[in-house]
């Protein structure tokens, strides 16, 4: 019987999605962060549940190879980044191993994965960031959230972000003690100033700042006036009013305080307008390599139409214009559209309708009136896709279909789906968009096989 807070030495198996460290004591399944496959470490249990119990590590007894110093001061404590600890190329093979666990265990599904594609840059390499504050405008904290927690590790910099990120970080704990600013307490949900969203473009060296308030500050000319003089690569100052008890980060109404109401980033050669509420890949330089892999699947199927599903603001549809008559992007956010519509005719591409709306409703109506693509891209969240929308792909037997996801977990649930229903996988890329964390990026083909007999 596992006993919580005796300490333990254990030898770790495998590790989960999460890149947690699992052991087994008697067969009893522990969960340990900051371990690498096969060491052996000295651990505590923090937590016991019906099913498994949570440890802390107290010591490696024997090392992985594999294993390096973190660079990061905070990344003990820090809930950002989860594979510091391993050797780039490691957290590589790592990450092919939670794409293969999460086809077998979700899927049920054995596909062909090729080894990740990863990147020159492994630190600085985020553009956009979310920074919770906390504490009181006497101490301000600003940082990142400690590992299943919402308490504020206070940082002064960070090894994945752009290093206007840090001056952010710096230069707003002195103007909020400067001008008092009123923190947000989630508890007692009182206060202003929840988070500071920070996007960053490297191609065009500007900066977009939104201060995430329940209400307008007081003093907002002044602190306005300060930001501008802290940080003269911001091209955008925004407070976005979010007065709810929630978790969602950003609120309804955005404020436009000084600047363009956009900042522009590129992909490649192609340029892209970008607003507060507007997708864009965290990553502009690995994103290359991600559209390059789609534009190849493209290539192999040869396509006249092409849907792009969940197109942010169009950057895959952009893509991929030239290689087809017709691209139809379909999103959600109305922002992202419009920022679609702006980027495509600067860019100068005329070959995209962009309609707005849900894809699991807008894409039943498009098929049914007769608009039939040969390749579809998906594009979702980390939730996957609606089951109606796949059940429409089906049902249409749309030949070739090109599946770009950031969770291998709902990836795989959804390729089940579709392989049920008659597409072949016929290969996966994974693309390391996020060193240093658990998360990967999946390109997949597939392709409709009862299509190809039949036709
Ligand atoms: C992972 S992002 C991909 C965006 C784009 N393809 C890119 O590479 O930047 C997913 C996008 O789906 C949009 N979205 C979420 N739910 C949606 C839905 N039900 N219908 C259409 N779009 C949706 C989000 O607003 C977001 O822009």
């Amino acid at each position: 019987m596992v006993k919580k807070s005796q300490e333990y030495i254990v030898k770790i198996d495998t590790l989960n999605h999460q890149a947690q460290g699992i052991a087994r004591i008697d067969g009893f399944v522990v969960f340990v962060d900051n371990v690498l496959i096969d060491e052996v470490a000295k651990i505590k249990i923090e937590e016991v549940k019906k099913e498994y119990a949570k440890a802390n590590l107290v010591e490696i007894l024997e090392k992985s190879p594999y294993r390096k110093d973190p660079e990061c001061p905070y990344y003990d404590f820090c809930g950002g980044c989860h594979l510091m600890h391993a050797k780039y190329q490691h957290q590589l093979s790592l990450k092919k191993l939670l794409v293969e666990d999460a086809f077998k265990r979700i899927g049920k599904l054995s596909p062909k994965i090729n080894d990740v594609i990863g990147t020159e840059n492994p630190f600085r390499y985020r553009n956009k960031t979310a920074l919770p504050v906390g504490g009181d405008y006497k101490k301000p904290q600003i940082g990142f959230y400690k590992k299943m927690t919402h308490d504020i590790v206070d940082i002064n910099y960070c090894l994945i972000q752009h290093e206007f990120c840090d001056n952010v970080i710096k230069g707003m704990k002195d103007l909020i003690q400067k001008h008092k600013i009123e923190v947000y307490d989630e508890k007692k949900h009182k206060g202003v100033l929840r988070h500071i969203v920070v996007r960053n473009s490297f191609a065009f060296d500007e900066m977009m700042i939104i201060l995430v308030c329940t209400k307008v500050p007081e003093n907002l000319e002044a602190i306005k006036n300060d930001i501008l003089d802290k940080f003269p690569k911001i091209k955008s100052l925004y407070v976005n009013l979010n007065p709810k008890r929630t978790n969602v980060i950003l609120g309804e109404e955005d404020i436009l305080i000084w600047g363009s109401s956009t900042i522009k980033d590129k992909i490649g050669n192609l340029t892209f307008e970008i607003s507060p509420k507007s997708f864009f890949q965290v990553n502009s330089m690995q994103t290359e390599v991600l559209y390059r892999q789609v534009v190849k699947y493209l290539m192999n199927v040869e396509a006249e139409i092409v849907f792009d599903i969940y197109s942010g603001i169009g950057t895959i549809s952009m893509f991929v214009a030239p290689f087809c008559k017709k691209v139809y992007a379909i999103e959600l956010v109305r922002d992202a559209v419009e920022d679609a519509k702006k980027s495509s005719k600067n860019n100068g591409i005329s070959n995209i309708e962009f309609i707005c709306g849900r894809a699991e409703i807008e894409i039943p109506k498009l098929l049914k009136s007769g608009v039939i693509p040969q390749a579809v891209i998906l594009d979702p969240p980390r939730t996957g896709c609606e089951k109606q929308l796949l059940e429409s792909l089906v049902e249409h037997k749309i030949p070739n279909i090109i599946y770009v996801s950031c969770n291998p977990s709902t990836l795989a649930r959804d390729s089940s789906i579709l392989f049920s229903n008659g597409y072949e996988i016929l290969e996966v890329q994974p693309v390391d968009m996020f060193p240093q964390t658990f998360h990967v990026e999946c390109v997949v083909l597939m392709t409709n096989v009862k299509k190809q007999i039949s036709a």
